[in-house]
């Protein structure tokens, strides 16, 4: 019998769960603030796949003060793209270390046409491939209120938003330096030059599948669950 539309993200996250699934490996696409990294974490627990944050790893190495994190953290501020070569390599390494799990969600990764043949090299040395690449659509207008508005829980990750998904009061969070206005502007111009034109890339081998950000957050999840059943698992 088949799943219903209005399955809520409870039922969905307990139907997964039951899925065995070789391998599988998603890129997670929109523009900044579309929900990428909430829907990322929460695509992963439920699929039982690592989730890959590149931003977050150049975050967590801007605070560590590693010698990548000296290098990218002026170009993380300004909220300009960390240049290709320094990018791949990170990811390189992620890839190797994940071919042998259950598969991975990349979030931030690829984000032009570049990156996104380089991932295909890297995952094809191993036999593999991207399945599907989920973009998340949200208007300029609705990306500076959620970006604004955006707090991130410092000793968890966990992100939360002022009005929408307002932190527990003992939570310690912080605002990112880049979510300023003038630097998210910057970063949504960087998307439409960058990663537009990156999307027939996935379009054109039919693995690109656009999801409307302008839900609650459940019924992103929800909608993003039925498109990784109905593409990945039939
Ligand atoms: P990165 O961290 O990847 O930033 P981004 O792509 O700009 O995306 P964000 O993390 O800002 O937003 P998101 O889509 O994850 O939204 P979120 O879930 O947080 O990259 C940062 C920087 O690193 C780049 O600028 C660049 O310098 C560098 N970099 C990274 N990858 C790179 C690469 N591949 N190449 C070169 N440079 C790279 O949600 C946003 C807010 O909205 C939150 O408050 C959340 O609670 C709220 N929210 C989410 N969904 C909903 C909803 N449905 N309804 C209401 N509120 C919602």
């Amino acid at each position: 019998m088949g799943l219903k539309l209005n399955l809520n993200y409870e039922v969905m996250t307990s139907l997964y769960l039951s899925v065995n699934s070789d391998f599988m490996f998603l890129v997670m696409i929109g523009p900044p603030g579309a929900g990428k990294g909430t829907q990322a974490k929460r695509l992963a627990e439920t699929l039982g796949l690592s989730h890959v944050s590149t931003g977050e790893i150049f975050r967590q190495n801007i605070s560590r003060k590693t010698e990548l994190g000296l290098r990218v953290k002026e170009l993380l501020e300004d909220g300009t793209l960390v240049p290709d070569d320094l990018t791949i390599e990170l990811v390189q390494d992620k890839i190797d270390q994940l071919v042998n799990g259950s598969g991975a969600i990349f979030d931030g990764f690829p984000r032009n046409l570049e990156q996104a043949k380089a991932l295909d090299d890297m995952l094809l040395l191993h036999d593999k491939g991207v399945d599907l690449a989920p973009l998340i659509n949200l208007s300029d207008s609705n990306i500076i209120e959620r970006l604004t508005g955006r707090r991130t829980d410092k000793d968890t990750g966990k992100i939360y938003h002022l009005i929408y998904d307002p932190p527990p009061d003992n939570a310690n969070v912080e605002q990112r330096s880049d979510d300023k206005r003038d630097t998210v502007l910057r970063r949504i111009e960087d998307y439409h030059q960058s990663t537009v034109p990156m999307l027939a890339y996935y379009d054109d081998r039919d693995l690109l599948c656009e999801i409307d950000g302008d839900n609650t957050i459940d019924q992103v999840t929800t909608a993003l669950l039925e498109v990784i059943r109905g593409r990945v698992f039939a």
